[in-house]
């Protein structure tokens, strides 16, 4: 029709109506399929949390365990996909070779191009996705040290294989501390679903063309990787690292923070549904001082992200806009105490996104929802007729 209702960046429009998240901003409230995040954070595990995501259930023992057991026989990743992998450069950004990794995976796995696949079919494809995910992710990691790959172990639960085989080495077994395996866990747990952000509504415009799941989640990391979305985690720490460097003066970087004529902003802080406080921040800066306690760590970077929330809290700047430290405020800090370097904290994100994704794609399609196609508002030139190149 000729009327469009014209909504940059979609502030105020719904695009779906979706049983899987819950969030209300105002009272700084996230649950999933009903669960408290506070509860899920600190009773669940993330691979019983991707089973309430993607079926909507919290899962019985025989489910859970049956879950477990079919994603740890889909960990090992085709070999020929090893050769495409070794022609990035060892420095590539990770969140690039992840897309692409992700996206080939489509290639390997031609059965997900079938339109109208059953729904144990589709099963497979997500449980292949969710074990092949760990696995691609500690590749990346792998190559950024020149290090070999590591296989993965069946015995061990989702997160600790991932652990192993991003730590671990190939002729002993490193023993993965619990304090590590619960830190990852929680993080994985807190990303694991925020309702229609910008990654998830590319996963369920893209799977709206029928595209199949690889190509949707392969085009989410995509979007995920900016740092306004996902890539905020790296620029926080990158912020912090050169206010440190910068003699740690917290008010010099608040004002320009505040200054209009200056592009930077207070990376980690802010949300656009969030105007209270993200309940995410809260549970991470809680497990940011407990893991840094346990593993009797120092760092000086956590000590200037403290000063900068505070200042910040009393600033009428941030105040008046409702500011207050999002996600990924704190988590850097984590990832980098279990000893992740920087570049590799936005796949991490996506690791721990990856069942929202999933859940959200799943949903798009059994409400077989219509392609995702938003209409504009045409400001160009109007009647012109073509001239040749030798008048213009
Ligand atoms: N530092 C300084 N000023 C800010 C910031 C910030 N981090 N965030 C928002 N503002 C100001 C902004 O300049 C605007 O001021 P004014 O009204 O005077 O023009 C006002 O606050 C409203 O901001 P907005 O950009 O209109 O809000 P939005 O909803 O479009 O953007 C946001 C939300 C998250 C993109 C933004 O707050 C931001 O850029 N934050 C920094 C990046 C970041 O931490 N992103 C992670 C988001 S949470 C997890 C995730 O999605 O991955």
């Amino acid at each position: 029709s000729g009327y469009v209702t014209l909504d940059i960046g979609y502030k105020n429009t719904g695009a779906t109506k979706s049983a899987i998240t819950f969030l209300d901003g105002e009272k700084g409230i996230l649950k999933y399929r009903g669960y408290p995040i506070e509860q899920l954070a600190s009773q669940s595990t993330f691979i019983e949390v991707a089973y309430l995501l993607i079926y909507g259930e919290l899962p019985s023992t025989e489910q859970l365990n049956d879950f477990q057991f079919q994603i740890s026989r889909h960990t090992l990743v085709h070999e020929d996909m090893k050769k495409f992998f070794d022609g990035f450069p060892s420095k590539s950004h990770p969140m690039g070779q992840l897309s692409s990794l992700i996206g080939a995976l489509a290639a390997f796995n031609p059965d997900s191009l079938k339109q109208g696949q059953t729904k144990d079919e589709i099963n497979l494809e997500i449980i292949k996705l969710i074990a092949k995910m760990s696995t691609l992710v500690s590749w990346i990691y792998k190559k950024s040290l020149g290090h070999p790959v590591i296989y993965p172990q069946n015995k061990y639960d989702y997160v600790t294989n991932f652990l192993h085989m991003t730590f671990g080495q190939r002729t002993e077994d490193v023993k993965i501390e619990p304090v590590v395996v619960d830190a990852m866990n929680t993080l994985l747990i807190l990303h694991a679903d925020h309702e229609q952000n910008c990654s998830t509504s590319t996963v369920r415009i893209v799977g709206s063309s029928d595209a199949n799941l690889y190509a949707s989640i392969s085009a989410g990391i995509s979007a995920l990787w900016g740092p306004l979305h996902g890539g905020a985690n790296q620029a926080v720490i990158e912020m912090l690292e050169k206010i440190k460097a910068d003699g740690g003066d917290t008010d010099k970087w608040i004002a320009k923070a505040k200054d209009k004529n200056d592009p930077f902003r207070m990376m980690g802080f802010g949300h656009r549904v969030y105007k209270n406080f993200d309940p995410r921040a809260k549970i991470i800066k809680k497990a940011c001082d407990d893991i840094l306690d346990k593993l009797g760590i120092n760092d000086e970077v956590l000590e200037i992200a403290k000063r900068l929330e505070e200042a910040a809290l009393q600033d009428p700047y941030f105040v008046e806009r409702k500011l207050y430290p999002n996600v990924d405020f704190y988590s850097g800090i984590i990832y980098r105490a279990l000893g992740f370097p920087t570049d590799m904290f936005t796949v991490l994100f996506a690791l721990g996104r990856l069942p929202g994704w999933i859940a959200q794609w799943k949903e798009m399609k059994e409400n077989k929802e219509p392609i995702g196609r938003p209409r504009q508002i045409y400001v160009g030139a109007t009647d012109r007729d073509y001239v040749d190149i030798g008048k213009r």
